[in-house]
Order: structure tokens, then sequence, then C-alpha cells
């Protein structure tokens, strides 16, 4: 059961409580995206250093008993990690409470979404940044696109709702907003497109190819009547979205850039190699993964030392502020190491 007002919820030092968890299962991704591991010589972390699926589930347990409530499992790509089926069938019968959501690139997932469907997964979030087969090699380094294309349409019909996360990119898929819009009319789904966020050492953010949300709702405006859709529940998440009346899907935009939701963060993020990262553009992190290991540290401990870091949350980030920077890098890990 969630656990209410005991003294083990995760606060902050603003009022913000922490119920969600992004936990990257791994760091390894099948693609190489231009703007998300910049720089081919990206190390991936060594095996002894990742949390183990046992060492996760412990991890699980302890924020799962401090009213976390909600825990997205990322990357890297999570179905490149060996026996993920098998940790999410234990994840999701081990804690039934908890709300278990996935995002994935959809390229490795075609022989799963019946078991996934079957274990109780009932949405995933895929990106995709490109309906065109030359770019979305350029982009990522794979020639998946079909792959992915039908793989969304399989879980669409196996009843798994689908979110499409686009990284909106000027300069690179501006010019297919059309085509995302045509996706959208067409298919039962969300596509959401999410400001380029300057993340990691060697970013390719630059001001001349951030794409804002107010021009993509112009832009899409122009293309097809878009209505509001009005969110009562607060933990619906940062996504602004837009049904679209003449369709089946919805199109929205993430904002993290020129309308942060830092002041309604709930999120921790837990990295592969098990640190805790409290603000996604903060390099301050915690090694939980001794703790976690460490037969002398109970789980009473463990549960300490995140409230104690809770305390420490930043308020959020100003990236938009820092003027006259054409290039800036808000944190130095990349993405595929985060977890987004
Ligand atoms: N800016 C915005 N979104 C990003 N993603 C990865 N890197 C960036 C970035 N620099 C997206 C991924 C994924 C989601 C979790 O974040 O494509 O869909």
């Amino acid at each position: 059961m969630q656990n209410k007002e005991s003294g083990e919820v995760i606060k902050d030092n603003y009022g913000r409580k922490v119920s969600y968890l992004r936990l990257s299962i791994t760091d390894r991704c099948n693609l190489n995206c231009i703007y998300c591991r910049p720089g081919r010589n990206t190390r991936f972390i060594a095996h002894d250093q990742i949390l183990t699926y046992e060492d996760m589930f412990y991890l699980l347990g302890v924020v799962a008993g401090m009213n976390v409530q909600k825990v997205r499992l990322t990357g890297g790509e999570p179905f490149a990690r060996r026996d993920i089926l098998y940790f999410l069938h234990r994840v999701k019968s081990g804690f039934p409470h908890l709300d278990i959501r996935l995002t994935t690139n959809a390229t490795l997932i075609a022989g799963k979404i019946r078991a996934l469907k079957d274990m109780g997964i009932s949405a995933l979030n895929i990106s995709l940044d490109t309906l065109d087969r030359e770019k979305y090699q350029r982009i990522t380094g794979r020639d998946f696109l079909r792959n992915v294309l039908t793989s969304i349409d399989r879980c669409l019909e196996a009843g798994i709702r689908v979110k499409v996360n686009v990284v909106a990119l000027k300069g690179i898929n501006d010019d297919e907003l059309e085509s995302f819009v045509k996706m959208a009319l067409n298919k039962p789904l969300d596509i959401r497109f999410i400001e380029f966020m300057p993340i990691g050492q060697n970013t390719l953010w630059e001001k001349d190819n951030f794409w804002s949300s107010s021009e993509i709702i112009q832009a899409a405006g122009q293309l097809t009547d878009l209505e509001p859709v009005s969110h009562r529940d607060i933990n619906h998440g940062p996504a602004r979205l837009y049904s679209l009346p003449q369709g089946l899907g919805r199109i929205g935009v993430i904002s993290p850039l020129s309308n942060h939701f830092c002041l309604t963060c709930n999120r921790f993020r837990i990295t592969a190699d098990g640190r805790l990262r409290t603000c996604l553009f903060s390099d301050r992190d915690y090694r939980l993964l001794p703790l976690i290991r460490s037969p002398k540290v109970s789980k009473k401990l463990l549960k300490k030392v995140l409230e104690k870091a809770g305390l420490k949350k930043p308020l959020g980030h100003e990236i938009m502020g820092q003027e006259g920077k054409a290039r800036v890098s808000i944190c130095q890990r990349v993405m595929s190491s985060i977890g987004g």
C-alpha cells in the first residue's frame, strides 16, 4: 500500500514531494543518436558497476515504501538489457501498486509485444525523431525505421497505448511537422515534441537548432484544429496536450526550456551505475550502489540517505536565461547514461 504521511516521504526544501522515479536499467543502446551520444567514443559503464536486477528490485522495494508511485524504466535502451522481460515480470508481480512505465526506441520489441501486454504493461513511450528512412539512418546510425513503425502498429493493435517522443530539432526534423501531424490524425496515439536540451559535454545544442514548443504548436495549428486538453490531475506530467477533432490521436509539447516545470518536479533519477540524481540538470549525484550492496547498510539507512538527498534537490535551472551564449551545456553526463 502507499505509504501515507509517515516520516518516510521524500520531500525537498520547496514543498515538493518525490513520487516518481526514473530508473536507467542500462546505459547501452543499439542506436547512436546524434543528439544523445555525441562523440562516438562514449564509453559504456563496466558490467560490475551496473546495478543488477537484484539491486534494482531491492531499491524499488525501498522507494515503494516512501510514497514513490510511478517508476519509469529507461536506458540507454531498456530492451538492450538481457532478460528484461524476466525483470519486468518480477517487478510487476512484486510491486503491484507501482505504476511501471517504459521508454524505448522500439527497435527490439517486435517479438515481445504480446508478453508486455500480458504482464500488464499498458503504455510505452517510444522515441522516434523522424519518419524519413534516410534521415532515421543519419540520426540513429541504423536502418530500423520500418521496424519501429511496424512495432508501433502492433502495440496499438495489442491495446498498448503509445506516446511517441520526438526531440524537436530545427534544421533536422522541423520540415516533418506535417508528417507527424498526419500520423497523429491517422493513429490513436500521442505525438509529443520535446524541446532539445543541452545535455552532456559535447552537446549539439545551439540556439539555431532550438525549435520551441510555441513555434511547434503555432505551426501545427495551421495544419489541423487543436483543442487544448485540460489536466485536473497534478501528476499528469509535463506535456501540454492538444486533441485533434479531425483525427484519432493527440499532439503535445514538452517544454523543459521555454516553460520549465521545475516547480512541480516530483522526480528522482537513478543512473545505470546506481547514482541518484535529484535533478536532470545537476551533476551532483549520490552513489547508491555500494549502499545497496553492503550488508551493513539497512533499508532504514538507505531511506535516510534518500531523504537527505531530497532536501538538497535543486529548485530548478535557468538555461534560457543565459542570454548571449550561443552554446551551453548544463551538465556533463550524456543523456544515454542518465536516462532522460
Ligand atoms: N533533449 C531533449 N530530449 C532528449 N531525449 C534524449 N536526449 C534529449 C535531449 N538532449 C529524449 C529521448 C527520449 C526522452 C526520454 O528524452 O529521445 O525520448
